[in-house]
């Protein structure tokens, strides 16, 4: 009896500023947020000692009036929903009316805001722990500015959870980063100790935001996302592989233009790469998934940060295939200079080998990561000229806009592993049968690694059997191409499986087939007939990504005319 007391405001409010609240950054996403849904068009964000002595924001938006400013510190005070039916597909940051009471019951809070209609009077609220201490009349003009300062003053526990200054200032221009990249529309300023981290000024270019928040070399790193299945579209970018680095990867998901956290959908658009990317790199993707409301569900975590989807297989295909096809076309492959040749694939596979199209690719747009894309302007028709072969390692030739050059082992890679990825889940390949079986000696280790990966090797089209010993008999092998020496692919190939030189591949078919296509592919040095060398372009151009090859280098290179035509001072 009498163990159950129902807990006091007080504490109730501090469980649920818990949640909502963690560090000094959520301070700055909730007010941010709320400068949003005002309608603000310039945000500025100050930060003292990382947010933790001070975070204020102050916007330009529609402003409080007097009334509003206190019930707006109060617990599911809110403007933006007035029943559950408004939750689906809610067009607003915030609808659960929690951020501001959450923020005041862990700090003091000062909110100063005015409305255009009081012309230049507004109304100071000063709470400390969540209590109102004072409301003041104030002149100042449209806008809010919320002051939040000693956040966690009165949970000690929270504040010692706090990591360093500089850990904390990150996280905090982590959270304005997302919104600037959801809102080009709106400029936005952050300011620490008196320095200037951020300052994006609104544009109606993406390019620029990007540029303004990371850098202009990073935003040349990245490839445009614009596919479209059914209700769902993906928009947004996507690093050429040859970027992707070992750290400092950016993955940024928007669901009709809200930030969300979803490690399976970075997984799925990492699925999209195909292998391109060496497997101890990760790619930096930027994803804006539009789909109805009703399909998907934002009120599943207290800050927001996750979302539910009512199909997620669904969003899980779109995702990866939008990825593909950013990196299929042309301009995807890695460019000497500036600026990037302007054609696409799809005219590539009708140049090189009429009738194999593996199909167009979808056209690349530019533009703004959720408004509406411009197309690029159709290209000039053109074919690829005359390929020839140069240190009998590359193939160059001439294309509507440059010069193309394509390595021929990663190429050849490239084709043998999409082809092998093909084998390995339909189950069989075409093999050869020979009529001398080979016999060939392994060391036991080597043995254990064939054994393990033997329905493997039967995929790709090597029949072998254990014979006793370390020997093994291979009755079939494979035929990718007619200088083939199927003994030394096999011998590489298993010593390779043994020793784990792709070990980091995780996915023990991508493993397989990428090992099985660097061994089998034609090498460098290799002199190739005219029509190897046409034969090889059309089966790369058949690929799913033709520029890359499946260690994260390029299997083709592109000099622009642009840039040909820069140096020798023609433009
Ligand atoms: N910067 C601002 N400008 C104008 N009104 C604001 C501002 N910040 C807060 N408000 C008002 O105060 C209300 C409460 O804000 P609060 O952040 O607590 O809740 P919310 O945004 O409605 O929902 P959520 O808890 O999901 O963020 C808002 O609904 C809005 O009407
Ligand atoms: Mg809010």
């Amino acid at each position: 009896m009498g163990r159950i007391v129902v807990l006091p405001d007080s504490v109730v409010d501090q469980i649920a500023a818990g949640e909502v609240v963690e560090r000094p950054a959520s301070v700055v996403k909730e007010l941010v947020e709320n400068s949003l849904d005002a309608g603000a068009s310039e945000i500025v964000i100050e930060l003292e000692a990382g947010g933790s002595s001070l975070v204020r924001v102050s916007d330009d938006g529609c402003g409080m009036d007097r009334d509003d400013a206190v019930l707006a510190i109060n617990r599911h005070a809110t403007s933006k929903i007035r029943s559950s039916r408004d939750l689906v597909g809610v067009a607003t940051y915030g609808f659960r009316g929690e951020a501001l009471a959450a923020i005041a019951a862990v700090s003091t809070l000062e909110l100063e805001t005015a409305v255009e209609e009081d012309g230049g009077v507004g109304t100071r609220v000063r709470a400390v722990a969540g209590k109102i201490e004072s409301v003041d009349r104030i002149a100042r003009r449209r806008g809010t500015a919320v002051s939040v300062r000693r956040l966690f003053f009165n949970v000690p526990a929270r504040r010692k959870f706090l990591r360093s200054l500089r850990s904390e200032t990150r996280a905090a221009v982590e959270a304005v980063v997302l919104l600037a990249l959801a809102r080009l529309d709106v400029s936005f300023r952050l300011v620490s100790e008196g320095r200037v981290l951020l300052d994006a000024p609104r544009t109606s270019q993406i390019a620029e935001r990007l540029a303004a928040l990371f850098g202009r070399r990073f935003a040349e790193e990245l490839l445009p996302v614009d596919f479209a299945s059914g209700a769902i579209s993906v928009r947004g970018f996507v690093q050429r592989p040859a970027d992707a680095r070992p750290a400092g990867r950016r993955a940024y998901l928007f669901v009709n233009g809200r930030p969300f956290k979803d490690p399976l959908l970075v997984r799925a658009a990492e699925a999209g790469y195909r292998a391109a990317i060496n497997p101890g790199c990760r790619p930096s993707i930027l994803l804006a998934i539009s789909l109805p409301g009703e399909s998907v569900d934002v009120n599943v975590h207290p800050a927001k940060l996750e979302v539910r989807f009512r199909d997620r297989f669904l969003v899980e295909r779109a995702v990866e295939e939008a990825v593909a096809r950013a990196l299929r076309p042309m301009e995807a492959a890695a460019a000497f200079g500036s600026g990037s040749v302007g054609f696409r694939s799809g005219e590539f596979m009708a140049a090189v080998a009429p009738g194999l199209s593996g199909g167009e690719a979808s056209p690349v747009t530019e533009g703004s990561l959720f408004g509406e894309a411009e197309s690029r302007a159709p290209l000039a028709p053109g074919g690829v000229g005359n390929p020839i072969q140069v240190f009998a390692t590359y193939i160059v030739f001439e294309t509507p806009d440059g010069l193309a050059i394509v390595d021929q082992h990663s190429a050849h890679e490239r084709v043998l592993y999409e082809a092998a990825m093909a084998q390995l889940k339909s189950g069989g390949a075409a093999a050869q049968h020979l009529l001398l079986p080979l016999t060939i000696e392994l060391e036991p280790s080597e043995l254990a690694a064939f054994e393990e990966h033997r329905d493997l090797f039967r995929s790709v089209g090597f029949e072998a059997e254990a014979f006793g010993g370390n020997t093994v008999v291979l009755h079939a092998v494979p035929n990718p191409h007619p200088r083939f020496d199927a003994r030394r692919c096999f011998e590489e190939l298993v010593a390779d499986l043994t020793r784990g030189r792709f070990g980091a591949w995780k996915n023990r078919l991508e493993r397989f087939a990428a090992t099985y296509a660097c061994r089998a592919a034609i090498k460098a040095g290799q002199l190739l007939e005219p029509v190897e060398i046409r034969e090889l372009l059309s089966r790369l151009f058949a690929c799913e990504l033709p520029p890359h090859d499946v260690h994260g280098r390029p299997a083709i290179v592109q000099l622009p005319r642009a840039e040909l035509e820069r140096r020798f001072g023609r433009s």
